[in-house]
């Protein structure tokens, strides 16, 4: 026998029973996004491998160790997208979107790929909602798209959900905080992890959010961003607490928040869920205020998250949301015999027009199959067409959540059917 092929190790099929569920996110996300005056915006699944590495960082974990990459006939190398926010900006600039009217507000629905160990919450075909914002250096836009989130975050019914804010600087004050960090670490050089050492070199910054348990228990005492701050970053957080406090949303200052992508500068936010695992960041984000230039556009602000629609799966059961399966039927319509098909077909068709879902026999089953068939569809409504009911244009029509009968005229059942 034929061996049987399955998927790639760390990508998921998602089944029909589980769709209803990831459709009322998509939905959700359509819909919050919209309302904060966020729109759509699709780009391409593989980008110039460029893109990431000037754009993510060539020293992150993303960049160097879990992109899929691949050359093409023509010899062009190319890596299928390991997260949204690059793929944005250069939509943005090549399409010359810099001369719209500012904030320029876009949201998107992508699946993104990281060769990353598969674990619960941790794919490595994975979804994501994310929203970028572009033009606002204010604080106000900072607010913004953290309520944004927390409004999805809130509507999908996630309970235990924490917010985690930080401030990483700018480069203005980021190298002295940089220069204090490597300082504070090399004279642990011995202790830290080897992948820390060589971080110590390259990205001293991701030494903070290590999961070594001897790097993590250093990072503890390590200096903190928020203690290096130049005035305007500082004002800058001040400003974003001011307004979170100022609407009801609690936050804590985590000085642990550093996140793992090269652009981002001053805010960086993190929701993160209690009882999924340890995957269990459900939204990362961040201000990137120098991605636009460092990818040969203007010097335009830029602030986004994005969610793992996995991880915000694994937090709605984790809080107990039930979601709807599919909808049933309404109406089964049995053909009995050669004759009844061609109606029931046609009458079925008419049905699903009137947007009424209407199922009918295509398996030539018998009429106690057929029967069978309804009651575990969960039909609401039957409709036998027999020789008789043909030629006479009525039937009956029989509720099966009472067992009532009416008879009704064939051609206009829809009249009779209360959904
Ligand atoms: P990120 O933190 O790399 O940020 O990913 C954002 C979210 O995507 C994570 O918090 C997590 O929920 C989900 N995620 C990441 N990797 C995986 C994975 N392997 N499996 C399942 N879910 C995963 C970014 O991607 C930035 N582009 C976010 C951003 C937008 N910053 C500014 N704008």
């Amino acid at each position: 026998m034929a061996q049987k092929i399955q998927k790639p190790r760390g990508t998921m099929d998602i089944l029909p029973e589980q769709s209803p569920l990831w459709q009322f996110i998509e939905n959700k996300a359509h819909n919050v996004a919209k309302r904060y005056g966020f729109s759509e915006i699709r780009t391409p699944t593989f980008e110039d491998i460029s893109l990431f590495k000037r754009g993510v960082g060539d020293v992150t974990d993303v960049v160097q160790k879990e992109m899929y990459t691949f050359t093409d006939r023509n010899g062009d190398t190319f890596a299928l997208r390991p997260e949204g926010t690059a793929s944005v900006v250069r939509a943005v600039l090549e399409n010359g979107k810099t001369s719209d009217t500012m904030p320029l507000k876009l949201y998107y629905l992508i699946n993104c790929f990281r060769y990353e160990k598969p674990q619960a919450g941790r794919s490595r075909e994975f979804f994501q909602f994310g929203i970028e914002m572009f033009g606002a250096a204010d604080p106000s836009a900072d607010f913004t798209v953290i309520t944004t989130a927390n409004s999805l975050i809130s509507e999908l019914g996630i309970k235990n959900v924490s917010l985690h804010i930080n401030s990483i600087g700018c480069p203005e004050c980021r190298p002295k905080y940089r220069a204090a960090l490597v300082d504070y670490f090399s004279a642990h050089k011995e202790e830290l992890c080897e992948t820390c050492r060589t971080r110590l070199e390259t990205n001293p910054l991701r030494v903070l959010d290590c999961k070594s348990p001897i790097c993590s228990a250093l990072a503890k005492d390590a200096p903190k961003t928020i203690d290096y701050l130049c005035d305007d970053c500082k004002t800058h957080m001040d400003d974003l607490k001011l307004y979170l406090d100022g609407a009801g949303i609690k936050y804590e200052i985590d000085t642990k928040i550093v996140r793992g992508l090269d652009y981002y500068t001053r805010t960086v936010f993190e929701f993160i869920a209690d009882g999924i695992g340890a995957q269990s960041t459900i939204c990362g984000g961040g201000r990137y205020d120098g991605l636009m230039s460092q990818l040969g556009g203007p010097a335009l602000p830029g602030i986004g998250f994005a969610m793992g629609i996995t991880r915000l799966i694994l937090a709605m059961e984790a809080s107990g949301v039930v979601i709807d399966g599919d909808e049933k039927p309404v109406i089964y319509i049995a053909p009995l015999g050669k004759n009844a098909v061609s109606k029931a077909l046609s009458v079925t068709e008419s049905l699903r027009k009137e947007n009424i879902k209407a199922e009918c026999d295509i398996m030539s089953r018998s009429l106690k199959a057929q029967m069978k068939y309804a009651d575990k569809i969960g039909a609401k409504y039957t409709l036998i067409i027999g020789d008789s009911e043909l030629e006479t244009g009525r039937a009956q029509l029989k509720c099966m959540v009472d067992s009532t009968q009416t008879e009704v005229e064939i051609d206009s059942v829809a009249k009779y059917i209360v959904s």
